[in-house]
């Protein structure tokens, strides 16, 4: 084939430093996998019922673009209940298929060639390559251990240009499992303001913090308004393969994202929004079941990670870990390549996370109690080995 067919920012889209991992375990026998980013817990049983029970009510077919008004309710009543922000259920949400969907049709409403977003990193594996796809440019803002991996609010504000249109935040964190506190959400407030910038806020793991608050981005003064939130029931719900999540904005720029969705998805799976709306109004036990074994887990990992001699902060929400492994001499790249085909344990490479990330790995504690300490041991003696 002579001719590339593909487009330019196709052929710029790099794959996913995550897949590359998972591609080499998949392989190999007896792996522990610490790579996934998804709960291992199923859905809780009231979801998977009532999803059962639409198909078995033949509601097999599309729904209201913006998804069925009962789901678009509980979102706003539980945004309510949690946050004391609200929206309007005809006018200001959409259910998305997933996060990445909300994400997506955040960033096909703001941006046009050559918007900027300021983007604190290490981020999300998405987020790059969704503003690529919109001809915009990711303006990476590193965070670092130090600061427990919260932007520094001077940092992102030296980086704005006339050309800067948002700021995507996310936490808790994928990759570190920061949660960033109520001053430093209140400052780059501020900065949004001052600079009339919109905040994308991606809260997908809002409800997994341990012992901290988690800050709504749009439940602050004045900031409804120039937020977008996004937020999920992949993770807090364990509703991974369902693929529903939402976004909530304001009247004029949730048009925007409506208008989109409309054209490319048209509605979210009905069954999966039956579920979430199950999730929404009875599932408050398991959400708090699940959070204490994280929370279990998270301890252990990282006590272990600290007392193996691999400085690991404390992260305080979603299921991640973010050991420091430079302080062996190997990169991060190096370290998970040799610990994959040495001891058989899977982790990603901060590097995949963009730049701060590198000299880390990424290691999630949404795997089983047991194999988690089956995996801190194997790093241990892979670390004494060394
Ligand atoms: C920070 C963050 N945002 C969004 C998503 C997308 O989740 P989903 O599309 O399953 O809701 C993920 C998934 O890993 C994530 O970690």
């Amino acid at each position: 084939m002579a001719r590339n067919y593909l487009s330019q920012r196709v052929t710029e889209l790099k794959p996913s430093g995550i897949r590359k991992f998972f591609d080499i375990a998949a392989t190999m026998k007896e792996v522990i996998s610490l790579g996934i980013g998804e709960p291992d817990f199923d859905s809780p049983k009231p979801i998977i019922q009532a999803g059962i029970k639409s198909l078995n009510e033949n509601q097999t077919h599309y729904t209201a673009n913006k998804g069925i008004l009962p789901l678009r309710r509980a979102i706003n009543e539980h945004l309510q209940k949690l946050y004391g922000v609200g929206y309007d259920p005809e006018e200001e949400i959409v259910a998305t298929v997933g996060g990445s969907e909300a994400l997506l049709l955040a960033i096909q409403a703001l941006l046009d060639p050559g918007d900027e977003v300021l983007l604190p990193t290490p981020c999300f594996v998405s987020y790059q390559g969704v503003i690529l796809l919109a001809g915009g440019v990711s303006v990476e803002v590193p965070s670092r251990m130090e600061n427990n991996f919260v932007p520094d609010p001077k940092e992102l504000e030296k980086a704005i240009t006339p050309r800067t249109k948002a700021i995507l935040l996310n936490f808790p964190s994928n990759p570190t499992g920061a949660v960033a506190d109520r001053e430093t959400m209140i400052e780059i407030g501020r900065l949004a303001e001052k600079h009339d910038l919109i905040v994308i806020s991606d809260e997908i793991y809002d409800r997994l913090v341990y012992g901290v608050e988690h800050v709504c981005f749009a439940a602050l003064p004045g900031m409804r308004e120039r937020t977008i939130l996004i937020g999920g029931f992949s993770k807090d719900y364990a509703m991974t393969g369902w693929r529903i999540g939402f976004v909530c904005a304001p009247r004029e720029i949730l048009d925007g994202i409506a208008r989109i969705h409309q054209y490319v998805i048209m509605t979210a799976p009905t069954m999966a929004q039956f579920g979430a709306l199950e999730g929404l109004t009875s599932c408050e036990d398991f959400v708090q079941k699940m959070l204490r074994e994280y929370d279990r887990r998270r301890k252990l990992v990282v006590e272990g990670f600290n007392y193996i001699g691999l400085p690991t902060f404390e992260p305080r929400g979603a299921f991640y870990a973010f050991p420091k492994v430079d302080v062996t001499g190997m990169d991060d790249e190096t370290f998970a390549d040799r610990l994959l085909h040495e001891k058989h344990v899977a982790v990603v490479p901060g590097s995949a996370f963009g730049p701060g990330g590198e000299g880390f790995v990424r290691c999630s504690y949404a795997t089983a109690y047991d194999q988690l300490e089956e995996a801190l041991d194997r790093i241990h003696q892979f670390v004494k080995s060394l």
